[in-house]
């Protein structure tokens, strides 16, 4: 048994900020935006809340699986930017749906986290602990982000996408790459509270999205192709076999690098990023519920889902639709 996707869904924050409005806040303009990175605009919360953008999304992709919360045995969101230190999201979104039966807890692996929670969740599957998962990304970046920082404010936008997963004997998740290495920590972070205690006093202010940009562009353009190699060699898999890639959505021009690097046309490489920015941990099941709802996924089309962030971390994910 393998974990399939049986559902999707997403929820966007109703209100958009486009490139123009950005640089009334900073020094930048629409032309180096779209021309650096493919972003034209991006979702900001303004009601909306990480818990209630996941819990939008996963109840779409619970209607979309014809499945009732009660049903829902393993409850993982993916994310970087909870509600509350504790309890998880996932609790609260356990709560907002009514999953009562369900096992509910977060993961943070930045924008790789639906990729782990795959990963874990195929693991469950294929040992026969769950026979289902719902599997959230849910973001709201815009707390995290220096909005004086032109290097990182543009970037990023807030979101939420879900996918349910089922215990299937045919199609599903064939083969995945996944991958740590925290020696590079520092290259993307954000620092966690200051300590204040009656012992100790930081005297850090709250701590913000720091990010070396090149680093990160030159660790993704190299990572990214060879994580999808050696998932497709797992898979016994060649890159022309694949019906559509889809990458992390963290800047145009590395995705183009990744097709290609892969020697696939960019037509196989879909993309949002213009409207959504980078959402992080929600970037790759907002594409997947925005082009399943498109009506662009059929049954037996082979799917890359690939991905990386701070960690650094990194996946990719061959399934069969
Ligand atoms: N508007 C205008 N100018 C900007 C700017 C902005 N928003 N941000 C940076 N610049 C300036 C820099 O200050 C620099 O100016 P200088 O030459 O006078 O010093 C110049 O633009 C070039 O900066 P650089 O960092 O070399 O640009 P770049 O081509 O590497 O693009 C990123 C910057 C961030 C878009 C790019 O490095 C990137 O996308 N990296 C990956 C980031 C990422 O994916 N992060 C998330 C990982 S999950």
């Amino acid at each position: 048994m393998k974990a399939k996707i049986i559902g999707t869904g997403c929820q966007l924050p109703a209100y958009t900020a486009d490139n123009e409005y950005l640089s009334t806040l900073v020094e930048t303009s629409d032309e180096w935006i779209t021309e650096r990175t493919g972003i034209r605009m991006r979702h900001l919360v303004q009601e909306e809340t990480t818990t209630s953008l996941a819990a939008g999304a996963a109840g779409k992709a619970l209607a979309a699986a014809g499945m009732q919360a009660e049903e829902v045995e393993l409850l993982i969101v993916a994310t970087i930017t909870g509600d509350t230190e504790t309890p998880s999201t996932a609790c609260r979104v356990q709560a907002e749906l009514g999953a009562v039966n369900a096992v509910a807890f977060d993961i943070n692996a930045a924008c790789s986290g639906f990729l782990y929670a795959v990963h874990i969740a195929d693991a469950f599957i294929r040992s026969g602990v769950y026979k289902n998962a719902l599997l959230i990304g849910a973001e709201t970046l815009s707390k995290l982000v220096d909005w004086t920082d032109r290097g990182t404010c543009v970037l990023f936008g807030d979101g939420a996408g879900a996918a349910v997963v089922a215990a299937a004997e045919r199609g599903g998740v064939v083969a995945q790459s996944i991958g740590s290495n925290g020696s590079k920590w520092e290259v993307l972070s954000c620092a966690a509270r200051p300590v204040r205690n009656p012992v100790r006093r930081d005297e850090e202010p709250c701590g913000y999205l720091r990010m070396d940009g090149q680093e990160v562009f030159k660790f993704a353009v190299k990572t990214v192709p060879l994580c999808i190699e050696d998932a497709l060699e797992k898979a016994g898999m060649h890159p022309e076999e694949i019906t559509y890639y889809l990458l992390h959505q963290a800047n145009k021009r590395i995705i183009q690098s990744v097709a290609k690097r892969l020697k696939q046309p960019e037509e196989k490489f879909p993309m949002n990023i213009d409207r959504c920015a980078n959402t992080s941990a929600a970037s790759l099941p907002i594409l997947l519920a925005q082009m399943d709802a498109e009506g662009k996924l059929h049954p037996g089309d082979k799917l890359v889902l690939s991905g990386f962030g701070a960690g650094l971390t990194w996946g990719a994910c061959v399934l069969e639709w």
